[in-house]
């Protein structure tokens, strides 16, 4: 049986949520999306999610269509209809379809937000097996739009980052500007040297993660020193560890960049460290 998703104010079978062909999401890449993870059929920092999704859709001048309460009755309905134990939810909200094709946003009074939710299980997320081995990552140019702190959809240019990964024989791309490493494809980027974690302050260079500002919490209360500023390529591949993370990878120990091996080759003792920190707190401040 397939899933029950969520689509504008209905719970329904995959197969029959249909979205018009002029969504302004399909044409023009106009909407803005989330992604919260699901641990023990619980819902890891939703808070933090709703927040994101508020400013996202602020910046674009599209007003929140739900909520809080009512994100929350719907995320927690998708989980139980659902039955995920682990996995995640994906929600997306576009500016809708005003029945036509045109650069000027239509007004909201009579073209409403399409709302989208679908759930999506991986019994494998805490109990990774890439995450024992950790992930190998080349770099590229970010040739992405410069409104990265926007959560949109457009999600193209990470797309085609990951297939160079892939054709490389690497799990992932890091990308550089000006020689500097702004993030992952679809996470946030690390170093540890010395003790040190090492990664990028907020701008709009980057996505202002929600499991970075959890992960930066949690290493200051285990007195683990953190600074955030840019760091170069050369600077990451002469790194003693290195990880990314993410809603989907939680704290992904990075093994390799650019054919380099970081220390030993293998996940980092203070990385794997973090990564159990944060699951264990994640857990316990589950929704
Ligand atoms: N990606 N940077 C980028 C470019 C991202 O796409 C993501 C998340 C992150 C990490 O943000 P958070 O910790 O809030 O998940 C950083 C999601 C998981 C995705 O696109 O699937």
């Amino acid at each position: 049986m397939g899933r029950i998703v969520y689509l504008n104010g209905e719970f329904l079978p995959e197969e029959d949520a249909r979205v018009s062909i002029f969504d302004r999401g399909f044409l023009m890449a106009d909407g803005v999306y989330e992604v919260t993870t699901v641990i023990d059929g619980k819902l890891i920092d939703f808070d933090g999610h709703f927040a994101r999704l508020e400013r996202s859709l602020g910046e674009l001048d599209m007003t929140n269509p739900m909520t809080r309460d009512v994100w929350l009755d719907v995320h927690r309905q998708l989980v139980a209809r659902n039955e995920v134990e682990q996995g995640m939810i994906y929600l997306q909200v576009t500016r809708g379809a005003s029945g036509d094709r045109d650069f000027v946003f239509p007004d909201p009074a009579s073209t409403p937000p399409t709302v989208v939710l679908f759930t999506q299980a991986n019994p494998a997320l805490v109990d990774s097996p890439k995450a024992k081995k950790g992930i190998r990552v080349i770099s590229i140019e970010d040739l992405r739009w410069g409104r990265r702190d926007i959560k949109t959809v457009q999600l193209l240019y990470p797309s085609m980052g990951k297939m160079m990964a892939i054709k490389a024989g690497a799990d992932d791309a890091w990308m550089v500007q000006d020689g500097e490493i702004t993030e992952g494809t679809s996470n946030n980027a690390y170093i540890i040297k010395d003790g040190r974690i090492i990664t990028r302050g907020l701008s709009t260079d980057i996505l202002h993660g929600i499991t970075r500002a959890a992960v930066l919490r949690f290493a200051q209360e285990a007195q683990l020193p953190v600074e955030e500023r840019s760091f170069t390529l050369d600077e990451a591949k002469a790194a003693d560890e290195a990880f990314v993370t993410s809603a989907s990878t939680f704290v992904m120990p990075v093994v390799e960049i650019d054919g380099s091996p970081l220390g030993q080759g293998t996940p980092g003792p203070l990385t794997t460290r973090l990564r159990e920190i944060y699951i264990e707190e994640s857990r316990k401040a589950a929704l």
